[in-house]
């Protein structure tokens, strides 16, 4: 269910080439799906093994690949990419790059790429000095490729200077800002809800709902994909669980209110799919419960409500956004919950979203019209619920500035 991108990590014959196993593994971690691409100097320095076992994809070596000679391998790598990165890239592949050659893989795909193509050099100082790879990298820029500048430091070589690998969070920051022109998740601590909450009957029964915390995961795995540190609170859901920061495993709607609470403090925006119990019986049997010739009466008594609590206690330092599922009046329903809880957004949407793949949702805002947005898959529209908040996160920034 991953909504990250289809990352093309080029490998070339630099002694840093065994940083990039662990760079392909970040990538991956983060729901990208990454295919190495390595050029024969990069696999006398690491094997394409160790990227096929990481990346889950197999690592592509050859121009004129005997396996698959219907297909043109370096046009459907270069197609398939939403992002080209070359790390690390030697001097010998800026040369080629910068100057039309397309002798390997690697450079024809670079040639034929149309995404955005990100270069993180490695070399030693006085190779990175050489005039010929400063005017090359000056070529490069010119053609739109971004550099991502080596730093300083001990060499490889025992060499002191410039030319080690940026580090990889630098280049991870670059392929986000890549990715995502106008993101600015990156780091942003961000706390979601997802899944149903479990209500005890007895110690067998429960009252439950049907979501599937699609939704909720959807938008973990978007927001971490986009840089943000993510902390998912989750109810019972029948999904692999997203690879984020942080993972909180509730089941009951009080275990949820307590984990909002102790998270949310750290956090500075609370997305709250999740479908809480309105109501729990107000004595669980410690027994079960036996059929008897009769009905059974169960009192209900209203759980607190984590969401408008959230709000009261964190509105200041947090955004708040929350989901309103209603069978009838659903704009009016919405907008209601929006004032009486002080939220920044909410995302209106209709009870046949629940338990279903798609989602026709209304978006909300306390001022500014309801925006109607066509159906669409749940991680689509975690895609447009982030740029959202981004501009939210935007907006309380200038709010602040302005004071
Ligand atoms: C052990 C070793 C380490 C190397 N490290 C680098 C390096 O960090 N940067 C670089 O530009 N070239 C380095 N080279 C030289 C390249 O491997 C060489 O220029 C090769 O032709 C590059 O091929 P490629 O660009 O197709 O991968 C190294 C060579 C060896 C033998």
């Amino acid at each position: 269910m991953s909504s990250g991108k289809k990352i093309l990590l080029g490998v070339t014959g630099s002694i840093a080439a065994y940083k990039a196993l662990d760079l392909a593994s970040r990538l991956c971690k983060k729901g990208h799906r990454v295919t190495a691409v390595m050029t024969r100097s990069a696999c006398q320095l690491v094997g394409p093994a160790s990227f096929e076992s990481l990346t889950g994809n197999p690592a592509a070596l050859e121009l004129f690949p005997r396996q698959k000679p219907q297909q043109i391998e370096h046009i459907s790598l270069a197609q398939w990419a939403d992002l080209v990165l070359v790390a690390p890239a030697t001097a010998n592949f800026l040369g080629k790059a910068a100057n039309g050659i397309a002798d390997d893989l690697l450079t024809t795909v670079a040639m034929a790429a149309t995404a955005p193509i990100l270069i993180a050099p490695a070399m030693n100082v006085n190779m990175w000095q050489a005039q010929a790879v400063q005017e090359n990298l000056k070529k490069l820029k010119a053609f739109g490729w971004k550099i991502i500048e080596p730093e300083s430091g001990r060499l490889a070589c025992g060499d002191t200077g410039k030319g080690r690998l940026a580090p990889l969070e630098a280049i991870e920051k670059a392929i986000e800002e890549a990715l995502y022109p106008n993101q600015q998740l990156v780091g942003i601590p961000v706390l979601i809800t997802a899944g149903r909450t479990e209500e005890d009957i007895d110690p067998v029964r429960t009252i439950t709902n049907r979501s599937s915390g699609r939704m909720g995961y959807a938008l973990a795995v978007e927001a971490a994909a986009r840089g943000a540190r993510v902390t998912l609170i989750t109810g019972p859901a029948d999904l692999t669980l997203p690879d984020v920061e942080k993972v909180v495993k509730v089941r009951t709607a009080e275990q949820m209110s307590q984990a909002v609470k102790k998270h949310l403090p750290l956090n500075k925006a609370l997305i709250m799919t999740a479908a809480v119990a309105d109501f729990r019986p107000s004595k669980a049997s410690a027994q079960k419960i036996k059929r008897g010739s009769g009905s059974l009466d169960l009192k209900l008594e209203p759980v607190a409500d984590i969401l408008a609590q959230a709000s009261r206690n964190n509105k200041k330092h947090a955004l708040m956004v929350g989901f309103a599922l209603e069978s009838k009046d659903l704009l009016a329903n919405a907008r209601k919950k929006l004032i009486a809880k002080n939220l920044d957004l909410i995302v209106a949407n209709d009870s046949q979203t629940i338990a279903s793949g798609n989602i026709r949702a209304t978006l909300l805002e306390p001022k500014g019209r309801a925006v109607k947005l066509p159906l669409m898959g749940k991680p689509e529209l975690a895609g447009v619920l982030l740029d959202k908040l981004d501009e939210l996160f935007k907006k309380r920034k200038a709010n602040q500035n302005a004071r």
